[in-house]
């Protein structure tokens, strides 16, 4: 077995409208944040079904974060409370399937907030470094070796 340590992998789920416009006002401003988080640029988060938040698990994540706009602020008026509703149900079917519920968490800024967002994404980086990789991988690694057996 190999002693390397695994790099973890972040998805950052950012609506168009606040959250990926603060990541890139966060590159304009030359603001660092961690290399293992891939930023998906979505729509609304409200459009944001929980199979979406599961297939990144399941595809290697091992943590995801939707940031969406400011509470009061989604351009579509309740979008991104539609999406807290379906992060916090996500976050019990991980519980539920073993996995740590701190894995998924939703944000909230507006899209001048480049340094909140950057504090954000420093935060749950520094959540999936204490939880090390997701126990899916392992599990995905076994059934792979006994497909083979
Ligand atoms: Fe940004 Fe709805 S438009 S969360």
């Amino acid at each position: 077995m190999s002693s390397a340590k695994k790099e973890t992998t972040i998805v950052a789920f950012c609506c168009i409208y606040c959250a990926y416009a603060a990541a890139d006002l966060a590159g304009s401003m030359r603001l660092q944040y961690p290399s293992n988080i891939r930023i998906l640029r979505t729509p609304c988060t409200g459009r944001l079904e929980v199979e979406y938040f599961m297939k990144a698990f399941e595809d290697g994540a091992d943590g995801v974060i939707v940031a969406g706009c400011e509470e009061g602020s989604c351009h579509f008026k309740e979008g991104n409370l539609v999406a807290k509703r379906r992060v916090n149900y996500a976050k019990k079917l991980l519980a539920e399937a073993g996995l740590e519920s701190d894995r998924l968490r939703m944000v909230n800024v507006s899209a001048a907030s480049a340094r909140k967002l950057v504090d954000y994404l420093k935060e749950m980086a520094a959540t999936i470094e204490k939880l090390g990789p997701s126990p899916l991988h392992t599990v995905k690694q076994l059934a792979r070796q006994e497909s083979k057996s």
